[in-house]
C-alpha cells in the first residue's frame, strides 16, 4: 500500500460484506453454499437459524476474486495486513486463523533449523514447547520465579546475563557446540497468564549481543500498544533512540481473539526489524505460515480480526482506559468489602496485588511496578521496575494460604468458589487452588461486575450459614452419592477438601515441583519419537521414578509444563509427589479434578482413577542395571 494513501478502516470486513450482499450462486466450497444446503432438513435450519444468514453467506471459498487471496496475502488481504501493521507498530503482520498456538509454531519454522539452541522462558505455553518438538531444536530454559500461590511468574532479569547463560549452555547435557555465542531465537511469555508485564526495552537492549531473533508470546496481551500506561511494555514499542544501544529483530505473537473481539482463534504474528536493519524474507515467513495453515480459510474469522484492527486503530487508547478503569473499580469494591468484614472479624476474598492506600488504586504504572523485596506477591529474584502488574488480570485470592506460603487449618478451595460461580452463569478463566481469575477486556461492563460481586457476596452468605449442597450442588449428590451426601453444607464440602490440601501440604508440593527442572536426558523431538517408533509404554505413577517422559505433563489451564519430553522423572518428590496428590484427589473429589495433558486417566475395577504416563522403554541393559 502507497504510505501517503489514507488507509480504509477494514478493508477486508468491508469486502467480504460487500460480496456477501451480493448472494452470488456459489458452485464452490463449502458446501452448504451460502447455507442453503442446510435448508432441506429440520436440523439443518435449526442450525441456519441460530447463526444467522450472514455468516453463511460470508463463509465462501477461497476462489472469490473481488477478495484476494488469504493465503497469499494478497488483494483485501494484503491491505487488512498492512493496516495492521501500522495500528500495531510492526514492520510486517499476518493474520493466523489457528490462534497463537499456530502462529508460534510459524515463528519457530520461520528462523529455526534442526539442533539450533532457543533461549526459553519454562513458563513458556505448550504451544511454544511443541514448536521446540516440530523442530528439533536443542532448549535451553530460562527459570521463571514461582510463588507459593502456585502463580508461575516472570523471568527474573538475572537470568538474561551474558554470564547465566553461557552457564546454562555449558551444564547443557544435550548441547553439543559449547562456544555457541549467540542464541538463534529468545522466547518469553509477556505478559504471564496472570498479568506481569516486562520492562521489554530493557530484555531487547539486554538481549541484542546473546540472541539473532527475540519472540515475545503475547497471546494476553494484543492490547499493549494502545494505552500509555503499558508504554515500553509491549514487542512492537517503538525503540527509544540510545546511542550505541542495539535490539535484535522481534516477533509477537497475539491472540487477537483472547482480549480483543476477534473470533476464537484469530491471532496476529508480528515482527519488527532490530536496529541493524535486518530484514526478514517476508516470503519465507509466507512459506512457513503455508506449512500451518488450512487451504480453507474461514473468512469471517480474518475479517474479526480486521474488524478488531480497526476499532484498536480508532478507538484503542479510549476503550483500554475504560477496561483500567473498571478493573479498577472492580479492585476497589473487593478491598472495601475484604476490609469490612475483617473489621467484622469476617472473612472476604482478596486481591493480588500490592498493599496501597486506596486512592493509589488508579491508572498510574508507577503503583502497580512490582517491587522484589515486597513480600505480597510471593516471588523471589525479582527486582524492583522488572515488571508491572496488569491492573485488567484481576486475580482474586481465598481464604486458606498466606503469601509465604504457610496453610491456614481455615480455608475455601477456589474450585468451589468457582463451581459455584458457574452456577450462577459466570465463567472464570481461570482457578488455581486458593485463586481465580478474571480478565477484564475492553468492554466488559458494569452490570457484568456488579453480577460477580453478587455472586461472590451470595457465595459468602451460603457458605456462612454452611447451606446444604443438595440446594447448590445437586448434580454432585447425583452422579457421585457415595462421596457427597445431601446433609453435606457448602463449608462442610469446602472444610473436606482444604483438610486434604492441609494434610498434603500441597503449598510445598508445588514450588518444588517447579523449582527443581527434572534432568535433561536428550532433545524433546527423540523423546518423542519413542512414540511414533513404538518404544514407548505406559506406567503407572509407581514405576515412573527415574524413567525419561514421552509427553510433556501439564495441568490446563495454565498449560505449562511440568515436565518435557526427554526429561527424566525424579527418584522422589517434586513433580512426582503432585501428580500422586492429584490422583488421590481426583479419587476423594470427582467433579473437581484437575485437567491435565499429557496424562492418560484409566478407571480400574473398583471404579478407582489411576493415572498412566508414557514413558520411553528401558533398553535390556539399563533393565538389568536397575
Ligand atoms: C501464553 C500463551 N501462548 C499461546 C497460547 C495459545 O493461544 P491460542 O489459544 O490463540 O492458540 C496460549 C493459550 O492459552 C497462551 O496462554
Amino acid at each position: 500500500m502507497d504510505s501517503d494513501k489514507k488507509k480504509e478502516a477494514a478493508p477486508f470486513f468491508k469486502a467480504l460484506k460487500n460480496f456477501a450482499l451480493t448472494k452470488a450462486d456459489m458452485w464452490s466450497t463449502p458446501g452448504h453454499g451460502g447455507g442453503q444446503g442446510l435448508k432441506s432438513s429440520v436440523l439443518g435450519r435449526e442450525f441456519y437459524e441460530f447463526f444467522g444468514k450472514n455468516i453463511f453467506r460470508a463463509d465462501i471459498s477461497s476462489s472469490v476474486p473481488s477478495l484476494g487471496t488469504i493465503l497469499d496475502h494478497e488483494g483485501a488481504a494484503e491491505d487488512a495486513e498492512k493496516n495492521a501493521a501500522e495500528i500495531f507498530g510492526a514492520d510486517t503482520t499476518f493474520f493466523v486463523l489457528n490462534g497463537t498456538s499456530t502462529a508460534n509454531k510459524v515463528v519457530f519454522f520461520a528462523t529455526c533449523a534442526p539442533g539450533d539452541i532457543v533461549l526459553v522462558g519454562r513458563n513458556c505455553h505448550k504451544s511454544i514447547m511443541h514448536s521446540i518438538i516440530l523442530n528439533e531444536v536443542t532448549p535451553i530454559y530460562l527459570k521463571p520465579a514461582k510463588n507459593s500461590y502456585g502463580l508461575i511468574g516472570p523471568v527474573p532479569q538475572s537470568e538474561f546475563t551474558h554470564e547465566a547463560i553461557k552457564q546454562k549452555i555449558k551444564e547443557s547435557p544435550i548441547v553439543t557446540n559449547k562456544r555457541i555465542r549467540k542464541v538463534q531465537l529468545t522466547v518469553l511469555t509477556n505478559s504471564t497468564y496472570d498479568g506481569l508485564i516486562y520492562d521489554v526495552d530493557k530484555i531487547k537492549e539486554k538481549m541484542s549481543a546473546l540472541t539473532h531473533f527475540l519472540h515475545f508470546d503475547e497471546a494476553w496481551y494484543a492490547y499493549g500498544h494502545f494505552h500509555p500506561f503499558y508504554a515500553n511494555r509491549y514487542a512492537m514499542s517503538p525503540y527509544q533512540k540510545k546511542r550505541g544501544v542495539k535490539r535484535p529483530p522481534v516477533f509477537a505473537t497475539q491472540s487477537t481473539h483472547k482480549l480483543l473481539w476477534a473470533f476464537s482463534q484469530g491471532s496476529m504474528l508480528h515482527y519488527k526489524m532490530g536496529t541493524n536493519k535486518f530484514e526478514l524474507d517476508v516470503q519465507g515467513l509466507k512459506e512457513a505460515n503455508l506449512f500451518h495453515a488450512s487451504t480453507s480459510p474461514f473468512y469471517p474469522l480474518f475479517a474479526s480480526i480486521d474488524i478488531s484492527a480497526a476499532i484498536m486503530d480508532s478507538d484503542g487508547e479510549k476503550l483500554m482506559g475504560k477496561a483500567l478503569d473498571e478493573a479498577i473499580k472492580f479492585r476497589k469494591e473487593i478491598i472495601n468489602r475484604y476490609k469490612k468484614h475483617k473489621k467484622a472479624d469476617s472473612w472476604y476474598f482478596e486481591l493480588w496485588q500490592q498493599e496501597m492506600k486506596l486512592k493509589h488504586v488508579n491508572k498510574d504504572p508507577k503503583n502497580w511496578i512490582i517491587d522484589g523485596s515486597e513480600p505480597w506477591h510471593g516471588f523471589e529474584g525479582l527486582e524492583k521496575e522488572n515488571v508491572l502488574l496488569d491492573p485488567l488480570k484481576v486475580t482474586l485470592l481465598t481464604p486458606g494460604i498466606e503469601e509465604n506460603g504457610e496453610m491456614q487449618p481455615f480455608g475455601i478451595p477456589a474450585s468451589i468458589v468457582s463451581k459455584f460461580l458457574n452456577t450462577r452463569k459466570i465463567i472464570p478463566e481461570k482457578t488455581g487452588f486458593y485463586n481465580i481469575l478474571f480478565l477484564f477486556a475492553p468492554g466488559v461492563g458494569e452490570q457484568k461486575e456488579e453480577r460477580l460481586v453478587k455472586a461472590l457476596d451470595e457465595f459468602k452468605t451460603l457458605y456462612d450459614r454452611n447451606e446444604p449442597i443438595s440446594g447448590i450442588f445437586p448434580e454432585l449428590i447425583n452422579d457421585y452419592p457415595h462421596i457427597y451426601t445431601p446433609e453435606m453444607g457448602l463449608k462442610d464440602l469446602a472444610n473436606k477438601v482444604h483438610d486434604f490440601l492441609y494434610i498434603n501440604q500441597i503449598f510445598e508440593i508445588i514450588p518444588k515441583m517447579y523449582n527443581d527442572l527434572p534432568e535433561q536426558v536428550m532433545a524433546p523431538h527423540k523423546a518423542y519419537y519413542g512414540l511414533v517408533d513404538s518404544k514407548a509404554e505406559y506406567l503407572s505413577l509407581d514405576e515412573i521414578a527415574g524413567r525419561v517422559a514421552v509427553f510433556m505433563i501439564l495441568p490446563y489451564p495454565p498449560g505449562i509444563p511440568l515436565i518435557m519430553p526427554g526429561e527424566r522423572f525424579p527418584q522422589s518428590g517434586g513433580i512426582l509427589d503432585f501428580l500422586r496428590m492429584s490422583e488421590r484427589f481426583d479419587n476423594m473429589f470427582p467433579g473437581f479434578s484437575t485437567e491435565f495433558h499429557g496424562v492418560k486417566k484409566i478407571e480400574n475395577e473398583d471404579g478407582k482413577i489411576e493415572y498412566r504416563i508414557s514413558c520411553l522403554k528401558r533398553s535390556k541393559k539399563e533393565a538389568a542395571a536397575q
